[in-house]
């Protein structure tokens, strides 16, 4: 390098082999830009992604919507009042034998998951333990499911007795495990029919 090029601040020759140190940087961080873009594009893809699926509850929700597992000591002795599982929206009823089967289609008994919306307009249906079955000519049938919006009453197995709902309450899937426990498929909800005893599983604990 000359005195000139060095007083005009040009760099000074380089050698080969640092010139192919330079080259190698710039193309590491080329791969790094690119690697970084695309690992971006892919975590931005994934996430909306997600999003979509979970807005419409195509990932595996908890919950309503999905399984949910009740254990052995929250299920009803049978004969007795059903339980509120809040978790899945649903009643819980352990019917013993005819129970409930006010149609008389042949009821045995056994667990049955009852959706509590109404199927009229879709209020929250209460348990009445208290309800006498005398005010919708069942008398001697103490205990009924009774809408508080318009009325609609239902036997402990959904069936409606009274009331405008078009059809007995909707029941779930039910699938009792080998630990006692038992799954309940909120995912899959049938409309209720005068057949609602039938579908009462067997349960021994
Ligand atoms: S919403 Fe239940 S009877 Fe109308």
């Amino acid at each position: 390098m000359t005195q000139a090029e060095q007083a005009a601040g040009r760099p000074a020759n380089r050698g080969p082999e640092e010139a192919r140190q330079i080259e190698a940087r710039k193309v590491t961080r080329r791969s790094f830009l690119r690697v970084s873009i695309f690992a971006g594009l892919t975590l931005t893809v994934f996430a909306h992604l997600a999003g979509f699926l979970g807005f419409f509850n195509l990932l595996k929700p908890k919950g309503f919507g999905g399984t949910v597992t009740v254990v052995k000591g929250r299920i009803p002795e049978a004969g007795d009042d059903p339980a509120r599982i809040s978790e899945g929206k649903f009643w819980l009823a352990n019917l013993e034998g005819a129970q409930g089967d006010v149609l008389q289609v042949g009821g045995t008994g056994g667990l049955l998951a009852m959706w509590w919306k109404c199927p009229h307009l879709g209020c929250t249906i209460p348990w009445r333990s208290d309800f006498r079955g005398a005010s919708v000519n069942f008398a001697g049938i103490d205990g009924w499911f009774r809408c508080p919006c318009h009325g609609s009453t239902f036997s402990r197995a959904g069936i409606r007795v009274f009331g405008p709902a078009p059809r007995p309450m909707d029941t779930m899937e039910v699938t009792v495990n080998s630990d006692g426990s038992i799954n309940f498929n909120t995912g899959k909800i049938t409309f209720g029919g005068s057949d609602n005893p039938l579908r009462s599983v067997r349960y021994n604990g």
